[in-house]
């Protein structure tokens, strides 16, 4: 496989790992490559199979998350499968958390758990707007979720039991990204990361950072000749694999697949062995502006 994706040997969900194996998941990782873990299968229990069948998948159970502080499951209507939703994702969560802790000590004074997502619709065939079509390159960026520069970690495991790969188009270094859309991203108006925090249609104020990150999510998306030509490499995640990266660093189009677990963690700067590399500092050196 080519540099975008590191294939490590890991088949647990705990450490202790050498530290051999750390340095070379930490150092992919902050380089903007998917840390691949081919033998690092999630376990789904006898009575969650009906969890991971088409019945399940209709339209209303498109993005079922799990908010860790409340533990609640919410974007369901099927509620006579909801303790077992909820104790499956409660398990990936575990598993991600000390997964990611295990193999990134140096991330446990700045990491936080964020929300798990479990994702039992067919990518193909989902209908949704170009902005919020994530079979189109993009890096993450939320519009309520202003993140001021923090990472955004995810891990991601194929559950699928059929055998189908969940594919994957992973795209150029960020920063060649960024130089081409960065200069046309609007600037906010002096008052309106006020005023939207103030409406509560974002949570906290949006930083100059997180308007650029929008700004480049979307004019990539709306941009059909940068979708066709952009450089990608494509990559299938069998079943019964695990992988994560930084989705707000790399470029990412999920083109198929179905019955996937994913949980989200958010990284300070500060806990990074080479913050240099991240999208905020990237974007203030390209800028040559202070962004949060
Ligand atoms: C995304 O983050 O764009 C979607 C990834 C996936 O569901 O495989
Ligand atoms: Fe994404």
């Amino acid at each position: 496989m080519t540099d975008v994706i590191e294939s490590l040997e890991i088949d647990r969900w705990s450490g202790p790992f050498s530290a051999e194996l750390q340095h070379k998941a930490l150092a992919a990782l902050e380089a903007g490559r998917v840390v691949f873990c081919p033998r690092l299968a999630f376990a789904v229990k006898d009575e969650e199979a009906k969890l991971l069948s088409s019945d399940f998948a209709t339209g209303k159970a498109k993005n079922i998350s799990l908010d860790p502080a409340k533990g609640q499951v919410s974007g369901t209507a099927a509620s006579s499968h909801e303790e077992h939703l909820r104790a499956m994702m409660e398990r990936f969560a575990r598993s991600s958390n000390q997964l990611v802790t295990d193999l990134f000590p140096g991330y446990l004074e700045g990491i936080e758990l964020a929300r798990t997502s479990y994702r039992p619709v067919e990518i193909v065939g989902r209908q949704s707007s170009p902005r919020k079509d994530d079979r189109l390159l993009h890096v993450d960026a939320f519009p309520s979720r202003p993140t001021r520069g923090r990472r955004i970690l995810r891990v991601f495991s194929n559950i699928n039991p059929t055998g189908k790969a969940r594919i994957w188009h992973v795209g150029e270094p960020f920063e060649d990204f960024a130089r081409k859309y960065v200069g046309a991203v609007r600037r906010p108006f002096p008052l309106e990361p006020s005023l939207l925090a103030a409406l509560g249609i974002t949570k906290g104020k949006r930083s100059a950072y997180d308007q650029i990150m929008l700004g480049l999510h979307d004019k990539g998306k709306l941009d059909p000749r940068y979708q066709k030509e952009a450089p990608q490499t494509e990559f299938g995640f069998p079943p019964d694999t695990t992988w994560l990266c930084f989705t707000d660093q790399v470029l990412h189009a999920a083109i198929s697949g179905q019955f996937a677990l994913e949980q989200t963690f958010h990284v300070d700067i500060a806990a990074m062995a080479r913050p240099e590399q991240s999208p905020l500092r990237v974007l203030e050196r390209i800028t040559g502006q202070a962004l949060v």
